[in-house]
Protein backbone atom coordinates (compact mmCIF):
# COMPACT_ATOMS: atom_id res chain seq x y z
CA UNK A 1 0.00 0.00 0.00
CA UNK A 2 1.04 3.35 -0.61
CA UNK A 3 2.57 5.38 2.58
CA UNK A 4 -0.18 8.08 1.52
CA UNK A 5 -3.10 5.48 2.04
CA UNK A 6 -1.25 4.43 5.44
CA UNK A 7 -1.15 8.05 6.81
CA UNK A 8 -4.65 8.84 6.03
CA UNK A 9 -5.58 5.64 7.90
CA UNK A 10 -3.40 6.51 10.28
CA UNK A 11 -4.68 9.83 11.06
CA UNK A 12 -8.50 9.04 10.83
CA UNK A 13 -7.44 6.58 13.59
CA UNK A 14 -6.31 8.77 15.65
CA UNK A 15 -8.81 11.41 14.86
CA UNK A 16 -11.51 8.63 16.09
CA UNK A 17 -10.40 9.28 19.66
CA UNK A 18 -10.44 12.60 19.87
CA UNK A 19 -13.50 13.82 22.01
CA UNK A 20 -14.85 16.82 21.27
CA UNK A 21 -15.95 17.07 17.81
CA UNK A 22 -17.02 20.72 17.38
CA UNK A 23 -20.74 22.26 16.55
CA UNK A 24 -23.02 21.28 13.09
CA UNK A 25 -24.11 24.50 11.83
CA UNK A 26 -27.51 25.35 12.62
CA UNK A 27 -28.00 29.08 11.30
CA UNK A 28 -28.81 27.30 7.84
CA UNK A 29 -31.45 24.48 9.16
CA UNK A 30 -31.11 22.50 6.46
CA UNK A 31 -27.40 21.57 7.43
CA UNK A 32 -28.17 21.09 11.24
CA UNK A 33 -29.50 17.86 10.45
CA UNK A 34 -26.02 15.94 8.97
CA UNK A 35 -24.33 13.30 11.62
CA UNK A 36 -21.42 14.80 13.31
CA UNK A 37 -19.48 11.51 13.36
CA UNK A 38 -18.83 12.07 9.84
CA UNK A 39 -14.96 12.01 8.92
CA UNK A 40 -13.88 11.47 5.62
CA UNK A 41 -10.40 12.60 4.29
CA UNK A 42 -8.74 12.28 0.83
CA UNK A 43 -6.39 13.05 -1.07
CA UNK A 44 -5.18 13.34 -5.26
CA UNK A 45 -1.68 13.24 -6.17
CA UNK A 46 -0.44 14.93 -9.09
CA UNK A 47 0.10 11.98 -11.15
CA UNK A 48 -3.92 11.29 -10.83
CA UNK A 49 -3.81 8.70 -8.08
CA UNK A 50 -6.65 8.77 -5.34
CA UNK A 51 -6.36 7.83 -1.54
CA UNK A 52 -9.22 7.95 0.53
CA UNK A 53 -10.40 6.70 4.05
CA UNK A 54 -13.94 7.46 6.20
CA UNK A 55 -16.24 9.12 4.28
CA UNK A 56 -14.22 10.61 1.89
CA UNK A 57 -16.98 9.63 -0.81
CA UNK A 58 -19.81 10.79 0.80
CA UNK A 59 -21.97 14.29 -0.73
CA UNK A 60 -22.04 16.93 2.03
CA UNK A 61 -22.57 20.73 1.52
CA UNK A 62 -19.66 22.51 0.59
CA UNK A 63 -20.57 25.87 1.19
CA UNK A 64 -17.94 28.49 1.55
CA UNK A 65 -14.94 26.38 -0.25
CA UNK A 66 -17.27 27.31 -3.47
CA UNK A 67 -15.98 31.03 -2.78
CA UNK A 68 -12.74 29.85 -4.59
CA UNK A 69 -14.76 28.57 -8.09
CA UNK A 70 -16.71 31.49 -8.51
CA UNK A 71 -13.86 33.45 -8.05
CA UNK A 72 -11.73 31.29 -10.36
CA UNK A 73 -14.37 31.81 -12.98
CA UNK A 74 -14.46 35.43 -12.59
CA UNK A 75 -11.20 36.16 -12.66
CA UNK A 76 -11.06 34.23 -15.72
CA UNK A 77 -13.26 36.40 -17.34
CA UNK A 78 -12.39 39.59 -15.87
CA UNK A 79 -8.66 39.52 -15.41
CA UNK A 80 -6.88 42.43 -12.84
CA UNK A 81 -10.20 44.64 -13.46
CA UNK A 82 -11.55 42.22 -11.08
CA UNK A 83 -9.51 43.89 -8.06
CA UNK A 84 -11.34 47.25 -8.45
CA UNK A 85 -14.40 45.69 -6.97
CA UNK A 86 -12.89 43.86 -4.09
CA UNK A 87 -9.47 43.78 -2.14
CA UNK A 88 -7.14 40.97 -1.68
CA UNK A 89 -6.24 41.71 2.10
CA UNK A 90 -7.07 39.39 4.86
CA UNK A 91 -10.03 40.57 7.45
CA UNK A 92 -8.83 39.24 10.39
CA UNK A 93 -12.74 39.04 11.20
CA UNK A 94 -15.86 36.69 11.02
CA UNK A 95 -16.92 35.34 7.12
CA UNK A 96 -20.32 37.31 7.62
CA UNK A 97 -19.13 40.80 9.54
CA UNK A 98 -19.95 43.97 7.89
CA UNK A 99 -18.41 46.90 10.01
CA UNK A 100 -15.42 46.31 7.36
CA UNK A 101 -17.66 47.02 4.64
CA UNK A 102 -19.23 50.18 5.48
CA UNK A 103 -15.52 51.48 6.82
CA UNK A 104 -14.16 50.93 2.95
CA UNK A 105 -16.99 51.99 1.21
CA UNK A 106 -18.19 48.89 -0.16
CA UNK A 107 -15.02 47.45 -1.39
CA UNK A 108 -15.28 43.88 0.16
CA UNK A 109 -11.55 42.90 2.06
CA UNK A 110 -11.17 40.06 -0.36
CA UNK A 111 -13.23 37.59 -2.13
CA UNK A 112 -13.88 35.09 0.39
CA UNK A 113 -15.66 36.70 3.41
CA UNK A 114 -19.16 36.75 2.24
CA UNK A 115 -19.43 40.36 1.16
CA UNK A 116 -16.94 39.39 -1.35
CA UNK A 117 -18.51 36.27 -2.39
CA UNK A 118 -21.13 38.58 -3.21
CA UNK A 119 -19.79 40.81 -5.08
CA UNK A 120 -18.29 38.14 -7.60
CA UNK A 121 -21.36 36.19 -7.72
CA UNK A 122 -22.74 39.66 -9.04
CA UNK A 123 -19.91 39.84 -11.69
CA UNK A 124 -21.02 36.39 -13.05
CA UNK A 125 -24.09 37.10 -13.10
CA UNK A 126 -23.49 40.06 -15.59
CA UNK A 127 -21.22 37.94 -17.74
CA UNK A 128 -22.87 34.49 -17.57
CA UNK A 129 -26.09 33.92 -20.09
CA UNK A 130 -27.59 31.24 -17.52
CA UNK A 131 -25.49 32.14 -14.34
CA UNK A 132 -26.65 29.37 -12.18
CA UNK A 133 -26.23 26.69 -15.04
CA UNK A 134 -23.02 27.86 -16.64
CA UNK A 135 -21.05 27.80 -13.14
CA UNK A 136 -22.23 24.43 -12.25
CA UNK A 137 -21.23 23.37 -15.99
CA UNK A 138 -17.95 25.02 -15.01
CA UNK A 139 -17.36 22.81 -11.94
CA UNK A 140 -18.31 19.88 -13.49
CA UNK A 141 -15.86 21.10 -16.23
CA UNK A 142 -13.27 21.20 -13.68
CA UNK A 143 -13.76 17.77 -12.11
CA UNK A 144 -14.86 16.28 -15.54
CA UNK A 145 -18.05 15.30 -13.26
CA UNK A 146 -21.61 15.60 -14.46
CA UNK A 147 -23.17 13.71 -10.75
CA UNK A 148 -21.77 17.37 -8.85
CA UNK A 149 -25.07 19.65 -8.02
CA UNK A 150 -26.71 22.11 -6.43
CA UNK A 151 -28.63 20.40 -3.32
CA UNK A 152 -32.27 22.86 -3.79
CA UNK A 153 -33.26 22.06 -0.15
CA UNK A 154 -30.20 23.76 1.52
CA UNK A 155 -30.37 26.86 -1.12
CA UNK A 156 -33.85 26.96 -0.30
CA UNK A 157 -33.21 26.57 3.80
CA UNK A 158 -30.55 29.33 3.53
CA UNK A 159 -32.64 31.91 1.48
CA UNK A 160 -35.51 31.45 3.96
CA UNK A 161 -32.75 32.13 6.92
CA UNK A 162 -29.85 34.29 5.58
CA UNK A 163 -30.59 37.81 7.14
CA UNK A 164 -26.89 38.94 7.43
CA UNK A 165 -25.90 37.93 3.84
CA UNK A 166 -29.47 39.80 2.48
CA UNK A 167 -27.99 42.63 4.72
CA UNK A 168 -24.64 42.62 3.38
CA UNK A 169 -25.67 42.71 -0.15
CA UNK A 170 -28.13 45.79 0.21
CA UNK A 171 -24.89 47.74 1.77
CA UNK A 172 -22.96 46.73 -0.94
CA UNK A 173 -26.01 47.70 -3.57
CA UNK A 174 -25.96 50.90 -1.30
CA UNK A 175 -22.40 51.51 -2.37
CA UNK A 176 -23.11 50.80 -6.37
CA UNK A 177 -21.06 47.62 -6.24
CA UNK A 178 -23.33 45.00 -6.66
CA UNK A 179 -24.89 45.94 -10.71
CA UNK A 180 -27.65 43.48 -10.88
CA UNK A 181 -31.21 42.40 -8.72
CA UNK A 182 -29.67 42.25 -4.82
CA UNK A 183 -32.37 39.74 -5.00
CA UNK A 184 -30.88 37.63 -8.12
CA UNK A 185 -27.32 37.73 -6.68
CA UNK A 186 -28.50 36.63 -3.33
CA UNK A 187 -30.23 33.66 -5.44
CA UNK A 188 -27.06 32.89 -7.54
CA UNK A 189 -25.08 32.96 -4.37
CA UNK A 190 -27.25 30.60 -1.81
CA UNK A 191 -26.87 28.25 -4.98
CA UNK A 192 -23.44 28.00 -5.30
CA UNK A 193 -22.80 28.08 -1.68
CA UNK A 194 -25.47 24.68 -1.85
CA UNK A 195 -23.04 22.54 -4.14
CA UNK A 196 -22.83 19.08 -2.94
CA UNK A 197 -19.64 17.14 -3.52
CA UNK A 198 -17.13 14.61 -1.52
CA UNK A 199 -13.80 14.75 -0.60
CA UNK A 200 -13.01 12.71 -3.49
CA UNK A 201 -14.70 15.09 -5.82
CA UNK A 202 -13.33 18.27 -3.84
CA UNK A 203 -9.80 16.91 -4.70
CA UNK A 204 -10.99 16.91 -8.61
CA UNK A 205 -12.23 20.14 -8.93
CA UNK A 206 -9.15 21.69 -6.95
CA UNK A 207 -6.91 20.01 -8.86
CA UNK A 208 -6.36 22.89 -11.03
CA UNK A 209 -5.16 25.18 -8.22
CA UNK A 210 -2.39 22.68 -7.66
CA UNK A 211 -1.89 21.99 -11.41
CA UNK A 212 -1.02 25.55 -12.13
CA UNK A 213 -4.40 25.82 -13.96
CA UNK A 214 -4.84 22.80 -15.90
CA UNK A 215 -7.22 20.02 -14.85
CA UNK A 216 -6.22 16.10 -15.42
CA UNK A 217 -7.38 16.74 -19.14
CA UNK A 218 -5.41 19.21 -19.79
CA UNK A 219 -7.73 22.27 -19.75
CA UNK A 220 -6.88 25.21 -19.03
CA UNK A 221 -8.91 26.92 -16.35
CA UNK A 222 -6.47 29.83 -15.18
CA UNK A 223 -3.14 30.71 -16.38
CA UNK A 224 0.24 30.19 -14.34
CA UNK A 225 -0.04 33.85 -12.41
CA UNK A 226 -3.52 33.88 -12.25
CA UNK A 227 -3.45 30.45 -10.17
CA UNK A 228 -0.55 32.22 -7.80
CA UNK A 229 -3.18 35.14 -7.10
CA UNK A 230 -5.81 32.31 -5.91
CA UNK A 231 -3.84 30.41 -4.21
CA UNK A 232 -2.17 33.50 -2.43
CA UNK A 233 -6.02 34.19 -1.35
CA UNK A 234 -6.36 31.45 0.11
CA UNK A 235 -3.83 31.06 2.24
CA UNK A 236 -3.97 34.31 3.88
CA UNK A 237 -7.98 34.96 3.52
CA UNK A 238 -9.60 31.15 3.48
CA UNK A 239 -9.90 30.36 6.91
CA UNK A 240 -11.25 34.05 8.23
CA UNK A 241 -10.06 35.39 11.47
CA UNK A 242 -7.70 31.74 11.76
CA UNK A 243 -6.44 32.38 8.40
CA UNK A 244 -3.25 33.00 9.98
CA UNK A 245 -3.79 29.91 12.82
CA UNK A 246 -4.32 27.33 9.59
CA UNK A 247 -0.50 28.63 7.73
CA UNK A 248 0.37 28.38 11.56
CA UNK A 249 -0.60 24.81 11.97
CA UNK A 250 -1.13 23.54 8.74
CA UNK A 251 0.79 25.36 6.06
CA UNK A 252 -0.92 25.49 2.44
CA UNK A 253 -3.32 27.48 0.92
CA UNK A 254 -7.26 25.90 1.47
CA UNK A 255 -10.35 26.86 1.92
CA UNK A 256 -13.11 25.76 4.10
CA UNK A 257 -16.70 25.94 4.65
CA UNK A 258 -19.50 25.72 7.40
CA UNK A 259 -20.49 22.16 6.06
CA UNK A 260 -17.46 20.94 7.71
CA UNK A 261 -15.64 20.56 4.54
CA UNK A 262 -11.90 21.81 4.21
CA UNK A 263 -9.98 21.52 0.86
CA UNK A 264 -6.08 22.20 0.77
CA UNK A 265 -2.86 21.93 -1.52
CA UNK A 266 0.48 21.68 -2.27
CA UNK A 267 1.44 22.90 -5.62
CA UNK A 268 2.74 20.30 -7.66
CA UNK A 269 2.24 17.26 -5.48
CA UNK A 270 -1.07 17.33 -3.94
CA UNK A 271 -4.88 18.41 -3.17
CA UNK A 272 -6.63 16.92 -0.11
CA UNK A 273 -9.96 17.56 1.23
CA UNK A 274 -11.29 16.83 4.61
CA UNK A 275 -15.13 16.29 5.92
CA UNK A 276 -16.32 16.30 9.66
CA UNK A 277 -19.37 18.73 10.49
CA UNK A 278 -18.27 19.79 13.75
CA UNK A 279 -16.99 23.20 13.93
CA UNK A 280 -14.63 24.89 15.84
CA UNK A 281 -15.67 28.93 17.26
CA UNK A 282 -14.67 30.32 14.31
CA UNK A 283 -16.64 28.05 11.57
CA UNK A 284 -13.51 25.74 10.27
CA UNK A 285 -14.45 22.46 10.58
CA UNK A 286 -12.57 21.31 14.34
CA UNK A 287 -11.09 17.73 13.31
CA UNK A 288 -10.49 18.50 9.92
CA UNK A 289 -7.76 21.00 10.66
CA UNK A 290 -6.36 18.28 12.98
CA UNK A 291 -5.90 16.13 10.55
CA UNK A 292 -4.89 18.35 8.08
CA UNK A 293 -1.82 19.66 10.77
CA UNK A 294 -1.14 15.50 11.58
CA UNK A 295 -1.11 15.13 8.00
CA UNK A 296 1.59 17.98 7.14
CA UNK A 297 3.45 17.15 10.08
CA UNK A 298 4.01 13.85 9.72
CA UNK A 299 4.81 14.22 6.00
CA UNK A 300 6.64 17.24 6.18
CA UNK A 301 5.26 18.23 2.94
CA UNK A 302 3.64 22.36 2.84
CA UNK A 303 4.66 24.80 1.77
CA UNK A 304 7.08 26.16 4.09
O1 LIG B 1 -23.15 32.68 3.53
C1 LIG B 1 -23.07 31.83 4.40
O2 LIG B 1 -23.13 32.13 5.59
C2 LIG B 1 -22.86 30.37 3.98
N1 LIG B 1 -23.57 30.10 2.78
C3 LIG B 1 -21.41 30.06 3.78
C4 LIG B 1 -20.54 30.38 4.98
C5 LIG B 1 -19.33 29.53 5.12
O3 LIG B 1 -19.27 28.42 4.65
C6 LIG B 1 -18.26 30.09 5.97
N2 LIG B 1 -17.14 29.17 6.07
N3 LIG B 1 -16.55 28.62 6.90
Amino acid sequence: MNNFQNILEHIARDIELVKDRGTVASYIPELAHVDKNKFGMHLIDAQGNHYGTGDSEEGFSIQSISKVLSLSQAFAIMGDKLWERVDVEPSGDPFNHLSLLELEHGIPRNPLINAGALVIADVLISHLENPKADFLAYVRKMANDENINYDMDVAASESKTGYTNYAAANLLKSYGNIKNDVDDVLDFYFHQCSLKMSCRQLTEVFYIFMNRGKCRRGNAFLNINQVKRVNAIMLTCGFYDEAGEFAFEVGLPGKSGVGGGIVALLPNQFCIATWSPGLNVKGNSKLGMIALEQFTTQTGLSIF
